[in-house]
């Protein structure tokens, strides 16, 4: 587990189990280490079926919400729900959460002003993607599980435009590294534009 896969600890943080630091789970877990492994088994199987099955697809918050549910309806009493709190990584804060549903409507109306990406050759799509993955990962809309519902909404938004994302061929310590610049020196998401631009693909390529 790498140094950016777990928020900081928070004593006052209402979603952990009272007087522990596991989050409050529907597996009955009471330490992380088991929670963590138990969620990463069963959440391979959602995002499966999710493929399969896909949640309509809207590109707004309701949208990342629906597939929130999805992934972790069986894990989380949260799924599906915006977070009420606060988070860091790193002594650094995401946006405030009373602000998610404003910046995600500011967010996704750009995206729909460039008509969701479509018409683009798939090195140009990859860096579109990318900065809009590094806002949407700015917003982190949920207490846990933003990067793979994340990923999943910009996998719907390849699809729509018959593209694919190389997601494995990216490794956890590039993608939080260049997530963190997107939020902090790097607004615009130059590293993720240029992972995502690499890592388009032809989905018959794949
Ligand atoms: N310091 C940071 N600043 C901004 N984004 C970060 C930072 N560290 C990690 N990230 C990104 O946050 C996301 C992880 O968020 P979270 O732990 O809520 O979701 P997850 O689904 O458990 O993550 P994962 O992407 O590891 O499957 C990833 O996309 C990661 O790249
Ligand atoms: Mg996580």
């Amino acid at each position: 587990m790498d140094q950016y896969s777990q928020y900081d600890l928070r004593e006052d943080d209402p979603y952990l189990i009272e007087g522990s630091d596991c989050l409050q789970n529907l597996l009955g877990f009471t330490d992380t280490k088991s929670l963590n492994h138990a969620e990463e088994q069963l959440t391979q199987l959602t995002m499966a079926e999710l493929v399969a099955d896909p949640v309509p697809a809207t590109f707004d918050l309701k949208h990342l919400q629906a597939i929130h549910f999805r992934i972790f309806e069986d894990v989380y009493p949260f799924a599906g729900q915006c977070r009420q709190t606060e988070i860091l990584k790193g002594g650094k804060l995401f946006l405030p959460h009373n602000m998610i549903e404003q910046v995600s409507t500011e967010v996704f109306t750009e995206l729909h002003s460039e008509n969701l990406l479509q018409g683009l050759a798939p090195a140009e799509f990859g860096k579109r993607a990318g900065y809009y993955l590094g806002k949407i990962n700015m917003i982190h809309p949920f207490r846990e599980g933003n990067g793979r519902t994340q990923r999943v909404l910009v996998d719907q938004l390849a699809s729509l435009n018959n593209f694919a994302l190389e997601w494995a061929a990216i490794s956890g310590e590039g993608m939080a590294r260049a997530c963190r610049e997107a939020r902090t020196t790097d607004p615009d998401g130059t590293a993720l534009q240029r992972l995502l631009s690499l890592h388009t693909v032809l989905p018959s390529s794949r």
